[in-house]
């Protein structure tokens, strides 16, 4: 028997870790009682995202089962985060004891985790592993750094994520190229997203506006009957919307330029819903016919408006590897990305523009005239997660 304990913390862990759990069930069938290497699985969620839309649609969408343990750690200052979640954690672990922790991407609890394991002297597998972005101020760099750095086995998406690992000083034998487990979660859902009409996930997760339902039915007549393509904004980053000026300026291009030709979905994240409010943008957005607010969407429901997407403007990880997959354009929405293979000079669709104007303009009417073009990527074939699995059952 080999007991595992995975850790999930913030919404983009969800999808990484649907396929892993799924992977694990079905390889407890395959083994009877007594097999060495049939699996004993907790799953730890630390409560970093605790809303409905944040976390119990995505548990309930991807068929997670409920954790068996929340540490209900919260909101907070990242030290309070990791500090909240080290100290529940290692209650955990003292009572549990698990031969491994297996933890998934680069959010706080990715962090806090790999080092309370550590120091338990326990296992750690670390999903998605080895990319890198190249800048120490985001957090997930540094979360991602430290977790890779203290993991006895690295599990990683992309070849290029072995080399960064190879040029930090990681032994071969602890790193293993097993493909993207959020691409096995994509594949597994695009049917399901499929079915999912437009009309109605933009209706169901509207947030108010300045316009009344009947002064949005044109909007909702374009968009159901294909009318007019569609873009879609996401934005989340403390540097893109902690700063009036640059906030100011993105949502001045979203609605100034953007929203002339097009019709924007744009799924507001709670932290940048608050800063359009402090900042008073919260009218400009509101007010613009072209540009439909909505709650934070749930899995299905984003996957199903990004496989109709003209345009993906975002700052979001997940999002840029995803649209590389569908084939939509997608502007990056920073400096630097963990993600450089979707990028044009690597082949894909995807562009780095920051959050200077100058850039996004020309890129954004570029990549309105592109057509879609899926980029293939080795072994993000939807079987990561076994793979993962199998790395972990055969480690010596
Ligand atoms: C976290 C991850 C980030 C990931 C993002 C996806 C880290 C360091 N960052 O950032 O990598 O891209 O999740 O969303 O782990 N809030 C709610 N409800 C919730 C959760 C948060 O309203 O369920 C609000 C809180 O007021 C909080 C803000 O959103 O202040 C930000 O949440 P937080 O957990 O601090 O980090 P994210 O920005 O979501």
């Amino acid at each position: 028997m080999i007991k595992i304990i995975s850790v999930v913390g913030a919404r983009p862990n969800f999808m990484k870790i649907a396929p892993f759990i799924r992977a694990i069930e079905s390889h407890n069938k395959k083994k009877d009682e007594v097999d060495d290497t049939r699996i004993e699985h907790l799953l730890v969620h630390t409560g970093q995202h605790y809303d409905l839309q944040m976390s119990y649609l995505f548990f309930k969408q991807l068929d997670i089962p409920r954790a068996d343990i929340n540490l209900g750690v919260g909101s907070g200052t990242h030290a309070q985060q990791v500090g909240k979640t080290m100290i529940a954690f290692e209650k955990v672990l003292k009572r549990h004891r698990p031969d491994w922790i297996v933890i998934v991407g680069d959010v706080n609890a990715t962090l806090a985790c790999s080092i309370t394991a550590k120091k338990e002297h326990i296992k750690c597998c670390h999903i998605e592993a080895g990319i890198r972005s190249g800048d120490i101020t985001m957090p997930e760099e540094v979360n991602r750094i430290v977790a890779d750095r203290l993991s006895d086995l690295l599990l990683t998406p992309h070849r290029v994520a072995n080399e960064n690992l190879k040029k930090e000083g990681v032994p071969d034998n602890k790193i293993c190229f097993v493909g993207n487990t959020m691409i096995d979660t994509l594949d597994f859902n695009l049917q399901k997203a499929q079915k999912l009409d437009m009309h109605q996930i933009i209706i169901k997760n509207q947030l108010k506006s300045g316009f009344s339902f009947f002064e949005r039915k044109s909007f909702i007549f374009d968009l159901e009957f294909k009318k007019k393509d569609f873009v879609l904004i996401t934005l989340h980053r403390p540097s893109n919307v902690d700063s009036y000026d640059i906030l100011n300026r993105l949502v001045s291009f979203i609605v100034d330029e953007a929203a002339r030709d097009s019709q924007i979905i744009w799924p507001l994240h709670p932290r940048t819903k608050m800063r359009l409010k402090s900042f008073n943008l919260w009218k400009k957005v509101c007010s613009c016919r072209n540009l439909f607010l909505t709650c934070p969407l749930g899995y299905l429901e984003m996957l199903r408006l990004n496989m109709n997407a003209k345009v993906m403007l975002t700052d979001s990880g997940s999002l840029q590897a995803e649209c590389a997959v569908l084939g939509v354009p997608c502007l990056i929405l920073r400096w630097n990305t963990e993600w450089p293979m979707t990028l044009k000079e690597c082949g894909g669709a995807n562009a780095l523009v920051g959050n200077d104007i100058n850039l996004i303009r020309p890129a954004y009417q570029e990549a309105l005239k592109k057509p879609r073009t899926p980029q293939n990527m080795e072994l993000w074939d939807g079987n990561a997660a076994v793979r993962c699995l199998e790395a972990i059952v055969n480690y010596k």
